[in-house]
């Protein structure tokens, strides 16, 4: 089903993308879910960061990355002068977006079905925002846009690309906040995001 669905998604644009998804019905999720969540930011930022799926709260408020672990990243993202507001210089300016848009029950990992159907929205954001970095943050984001199943220990420290434009790999912020030692090796792959961008 998901190359259909990306075919049928190739010319939206972003509001029409953004209802495409609130509207969504293509699994099961869409039966437990409170809202879809789409995603934030500048719509030319040059930093994109993916993320896995809504937990708890952003399913509650509607946006990515509201929580501890979205604490955590805003906190470095600012270290570099980074922010996803709306409204500042393109810049420094980060959309951040989820590899599914809907929470999974009980915050499961997604399941192989799950991430399939939702990649076509994804797949539109980053064709819409065009960015000039990407980091992708866990094993998810990774699988989907990189197709590989290696450990992120194994994918990080290095540039790899996702259609032409650099990405890096990097922890899951969920992931930092239970594993303090390796902080500083997300910090060295922002670092490694922000002299590729610059
Ligand atoms: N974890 C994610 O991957 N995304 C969110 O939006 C929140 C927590």
């Amino acid at each position: 089903a998901a190359p259909a669905v990306a075919s049928a998604l190739a010319g939206l644009d972003w509001p029409a993308l953004r209802s495409a998804v609130a509207g969504c019905q293509a699994c099961s999720l869409c039966s437990s879910r409170t809202q879809t969540v789409f995603g934030v930011g500048h719509p030319q930022a040059h930093w994109m960061v993916v993320g896995e799926a809504p937990g708890e709260n952003e399913d509650l408020q509607g946006e990515p990355f509201v929580g501890a672990a979205g604490q955590l990243l805003d906190r470095m993202l600012a270290a570099l002068q980074l922010s996803r507001a709306a409204d500042g210089p393109p810049e420094r300016s980060v959309y951040i977006a989820n590899t599914l848009k809907c929470r999974p029950p009980r915050n499961r990992n997604p399941s192989a079905e799950e991430l399939a159907q939702c990649e076509p929205f994804l797949v539109r954001q980053i064709e819409l925002l065009q960015p000039r970095i990407i980091l992708a943050m866990g094993r998810f984001a990774v699988q989907t846009l990189l197709r590989s199943d290696e450990p992120i220990g194994r994918l990080r420290g290095r540039v790899h690309r996702y259609q032409g434009v650099p990405l890096v790999v990097t922890y899951h912020p969920a992931y930092l906040l239970r594993s303090l030692p390796e902080k500083a090796k997300a910090w060295d792959d922002l670092c490694l995001a922000a002299e590729t961008v610059e």
